[in-house]
């Protein structure tokens, strides 16, 4: 937060303190807006104090785009960036230098992948929060422990270097969105290409995909409640959408049907 305690009376000292002391009290772990903040444009922007005597100087031109220029395209930009990575190495540089999502702006990490690339089930997740920011991993809070727990109980895990037995997993946006809200289709649709190309370099057997944002990323539809445990395809894949397990996290009486699915997928890879 972006009080200057040292520039304070020491009653407002004492009070800033004590009031920042209570947020990490109740568990407050990260200062966030509504929308993205670019840390790195804060420098430009702030105004340092002129000496007495600096000359005045005419205001520095605006790098902002005029009006009448051409906008970039950020999907064809995508789509061009996606299709000239010829390797997972090269596909996950192209996500890291680019530049056009504003949610990259407000993250501390891209988040790529994990487990194994050569696994036969690739599971689609949304997008980091918080702990996946913080470590650059997808899934590796407490809905993606529980993500972890699921899959092992039908034999399937990120650890394993058996591809029969292995998972590879990635998420649709893999930049966190501000106070995890969902990411807006603008955002899907930049990523698209992105999740094409990493989908087409995986070449998994099945893919699983975790709550409405993935849905609507590969198959243009949300309603997880109705759609999960319907198999159905996607870039010539089957997909088998399943509940979000932060969803199951809330509501345990889900966990029934998430494991029904399960099982559906454990008799298809058989
Ligand atoms: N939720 C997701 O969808 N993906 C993650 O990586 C973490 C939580």
């Amino acid at each position: 937060m972006g009080i200057k305690l040292d520039i304070l009376e020491p009653e407002a000292w004492q009070a800033a303190l004590a009031a920042l002391d209570w947020q990490i009290e109740m568990g407050v772990t990260d200062w966030v807006q509504d929308s993205p903040v670019s840390r790195y444009d804060l420098p430009d922007r702030l105004e340092r104090p002129l000496a007495p005597d600096a000359p005045i100087r005419a205001a520095p031109q605006t790098d902002a785009p005029r009006a009448d220029a051409p906008k970039t395209d950020a999907v064809e930009a995508a789509r061009q960036a996606a299709q000239s990575a010829l390797t997972l190495d090269d596909l996950r540089a192209a996500l890291t230098s680019f530049d056009l999502c504003e949610l990259k702006k407000g993250a501390r990490s891209t988040v790529f992948a994990d487990g194994n690339p050569a696994a036969r089930v690739l599971i689609l997740g949304e997008a980091p929060g918080r702990e996946e920011d913080q470590e650059g991993l997808p899934f590796v809070g407490r809905a993606g422990q529980l993500l972890d727990r699921m899959f092992e109980a039908i034999g399937l895990s990120r650890q394993s270097a058996d591809p029969a037995s292995a998972l590879y997993i990635t998420n649709v946006m893999p930049w966190r969105p501000p106070q995890n809200r969902e990411p807006e289709p603008d955002e899907i649709a930049m990523m698209r290409p992105f999740l094409e190309r990493h989908i087409a370099l995986i070449d998994p057997d099945v893919i699983v995909t975790m709550g409405n944002t993935p849905c609507m990323a590969l198959l243009n539809q949300k309603g997880i409640l109705r759609l999960r445990g319907n198999w159905t395809h996607a870039l010539t894949k089957p997909v088998l959408p399943m509940t979000h397990p932060a969803y199951l996290l809330r509501n345990p009486a889900a966990k029934r049907e998430a494991w029904a699915d399960l099982l559906s997928l454990k008799a298809r890879l058989t």
